[in-house]
């Protein structure tokens, strides 16, 4: 017979992980990212409620990673890229131990995620206002003033309708359908070779309990 428990708690069938914080935090920045996503040079005012969402979900997920679940800590599952790699190699070699939490590769693709998600938050905020562009390349000058914008910095990124900003934005926006498109291979993989649902997990909160072998 299957049983819940939490965390701690030895000898049962299966422990909650994810706190309720983190999944509705995950499920909800899927459908706020797929909304920007979409209504991206359509629905213009949808589209930057939608942007704000996900950079108001990034925040929150900050300050999660401090004061949050056991699982759902930054110091739980943030490692150097060495380990991620090797965690790669061993996943090529089909020799990856099962992480109760995130493994590794999991945990650098987190980063990825959050880096490329408040990036292209951050340009679309640029975007939105070209007040906003030209107030940039002072602020080298306001904290250094050695900065000066002697190249006329302003005039390239204000260049035509949002010019480069425009541009990083939406290189930013395709950096993150080709992350997430890893992502969710990566969980799929994960799923895979240990036995387990782990979308469902997401959705549930709980994962089978630890075996020997796996990193708790
Ligand atoms: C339907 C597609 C998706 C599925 C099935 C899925 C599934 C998952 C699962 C299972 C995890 C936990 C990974 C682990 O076990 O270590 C996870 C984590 C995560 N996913 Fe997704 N994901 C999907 C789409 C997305 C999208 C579109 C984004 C970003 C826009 C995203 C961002 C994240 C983030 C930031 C985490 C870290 C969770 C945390 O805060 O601890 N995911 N996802
Ligand atoms: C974080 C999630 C976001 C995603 C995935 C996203 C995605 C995109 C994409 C794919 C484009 C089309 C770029 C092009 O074809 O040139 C675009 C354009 C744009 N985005 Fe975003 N964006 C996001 C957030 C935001 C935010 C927060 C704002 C402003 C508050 C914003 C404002 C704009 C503007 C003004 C444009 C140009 C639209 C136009 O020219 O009609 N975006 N965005």
């Amino acid at each position: 017979m299957k049983t819940t428990t939490t965390a701690g708690d030895k000898g049962a069938a299966t422990l909650r992980v994810w706190d309720p914080m983190i999944r509705i935090f995950h499920w909800s920045l899927v459908v706020a990212f797929a909304v920007a996503y979409l209504t991206a040079e359509e629905l213009d005012t949808v589209h930057e409620v939608a942007g704000y969402v996900v950079a108001g979900l990034v925040a929150f997920r900050l300050v999660w990673g401090l004061v949050g679940g056991k699982y759902a800590r930054f110091r739980q599952f943030l490692t150097g890229p060495s380990k991620a790699l090797a965690y790669v190699s061993d996943m090529v070699r089909g020799t990856e131990r099962r992480y109760l939490g995130h493994n590794p590769a999991g945990a650098a693709m987190i980063v990825a995620l959050l880096l490329a998600l408040s990036g292209t938050a951050f340009t679309g905020w640029l975007l939105e206002d070209t007040s906003r562009v030209a107030m940039l390349p002072q602020m080298p000058q306001i904290v250094s003033p050695a900065f000066a914008d002697e190249d006329g910095v302003a005039e390239t990124l204000r260049e035509g309708d949002g010019g480069a900003i425009k541009d990083v934005h939406e290189v930013l926006a395709n950096l993150m359908l080709f992350l997430i498109a890893v992502h969710v291979g990566g969980v799929i993989l994960a799923s895979v070779r240990h036995h387990e649902n782990l979308a469902r997990a997401m959705v549930t909160g709980d994962k089978r309990a630890a075996g020997p072998d796996d990193v708790v």
